[in-house]
């Protein structure tokens, strides 16, 4: 069913109706994953929605209040990316550069850690996990990334502290007996093989805290995603249960890779022949979703691509990245006015990603991803054509 016009007043009062339920009851829970590759996990029928940084879109990214939102709003699995601190704890940050996410700039006690560092062959200037011990880390309070494009989330500077995977999964677990259904963890290693240069390996203390945390299990509600592929080989080796995501990009190469000096890109990796041999060791592949669909010349939606049925034919799950409500992020033809802040027409672009077949959805604005999810699943709640 092609949805390339605003939704009809029919499909209003749907998504009305879809809305009145969710305040009711909460979105069907997540369950353990299907494992695409049959390596790990043992089975997920369910078309998830996963929290991109918890609930980026309304609060400060991997803060607890991001996580506990997520879930809340119906996310089945809330994204967390893990970077080391000095003293080799998992706290969970997009980047192990944390000038942008929290308010160390303005710290003078840490003034003099400001330093330069090459990260996976970009040189970059600011304040590193690496070099802050936890106490230290934790003194600091957590900003909005995008306080031009997310101006209300401002409201919640200097509220929240850096959070460490342990306080992610304590979360994760306290809120699946609260919700009574399974919050799921995504759970990414960031710059892996840099972190294993300083010493400071991530998958150890991730394979430690999941143990600990009774969720290394065949059926744990857990993903572990990479954008490098020799770690997640190696987790593969190791017999890790639960399912492995190998992320892709629209360019570039993974680290490792470059590092190795192997000439594979993300381009490579991700042709029928690419996909075939990620299944090997993973269960899924998470592409930016312009691999998927990608934009047209004039910046508007196009056709899918072959993605979707090769990463199925050797029976890979499919979760592209990133989806936000924001003209900003939207395709040309889904913008609504020329403020990049407002919000464009981001349930149509969902659901022309369902209808071409994803397994899942990294979504900033999990609400939206539940409602989406929920009208591609409901014929009846389907839009006229
Ligand atoms: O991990 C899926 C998605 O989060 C990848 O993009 O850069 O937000 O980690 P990034
Ligand atoms: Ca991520």
């Amino acid at each position: 069913m092609s949805r390339t016009s605003r939704l009809s007043a029919a499909a209003l009062t749907a998504l009305l109706a879809v809305l009145l339920s969710l305040v009711v009851a909460p979105a069907s829970s997540a369950t353990p994953p299907r494992g695409g590759g049959g390596h790990h996990g043992a089975g997920a029928e369910d078309l998830l929605v996963i929290g991109h940084r918890g609930a980026s879109g309304y609060r400060p990214e991997h803060t607890l209040a991001s996580y506990e939102l997520a879930a809340r709003m119906g996310a089945d699995y809330v994204e967390c990316d893990v970077v080391s601190t000095a003293d080799h704890v998992l706290v969970c940050r997009h980047e192990n550069e944390i000038s942008g996410t929290t308010d160390v700039a303005d710290r003078p006690e840490f003034a003099d850690r400001r330093t330069t560092k090459t990260v996976d062959g970009v040189e970059l200037t600011g304040w590193f996990t690496e070099d802050f011990t936890l106490a230290e880390l934790k003194t600091l309070r957590a900003v909005e990334r995008l306080p031009e494009l997310r101006e209300e989330n401002t409201l919640y500077d200097g509220l929240f502290a850096v959070p460490t995977l342990d306080e992610f999964l304590e979360l994760r677990r306290d809120l699946s007996r609260e919700l009574r259904r399974d919050v799921g963890a995504y759970i990414e290693t960031k710059h892996p093989t840099y972190f294993d240069g300083v010493g400071l390996s991530l998958e150890e203390p991730l394979l430690a805290d999941l143990r600990e945390a009774r969720l290394d299990r065949r059926n744990s509600p857990v993903f572990l995603q990479s954008f490098e592929t020799a770690n997640l080989r190696e987790l593969d080796a190791a017999r890790v249960r639960v399912p492995l995501v190998q992320l892709l990009s629209a360019g570039g190469a993974p680290a490792d890779l470059v590092a190795a000096g192997d000439p594979r890109t993300y381009a490579d990796l991700s042709t029928a022949a690419g996909l075939a041999e990620i299944a090997e060791y993973a269960d899924g592949v998470g592409p930016e979703k312009s691999q998927v669909i990608p934009l047209e010349a004039d910046g508007t939606l196009g056709e899918p691509t072959s993605f979707v049925a090769d990463a199925h034919a050797v029976d890979l799950l499919v979760h592209p990245y990133t989806f936000r409500n924001e003209n900003a992020f939207l395709p040309a033809d889904l913008d609504e006015g020329a403020d990049p802040a407002a919000y464009g027409r981001a349930i149509e672009e969902q659901l022309r990603f369902w209808e071409a077949g994803v397994d899942g959805i990294f979504t900033d604005n999990p609400d939206t991803g539940v409602v989406t999810r929920d009208l591609f699943l409901d014929p009846a709640l389907a839009p006229a054509a």
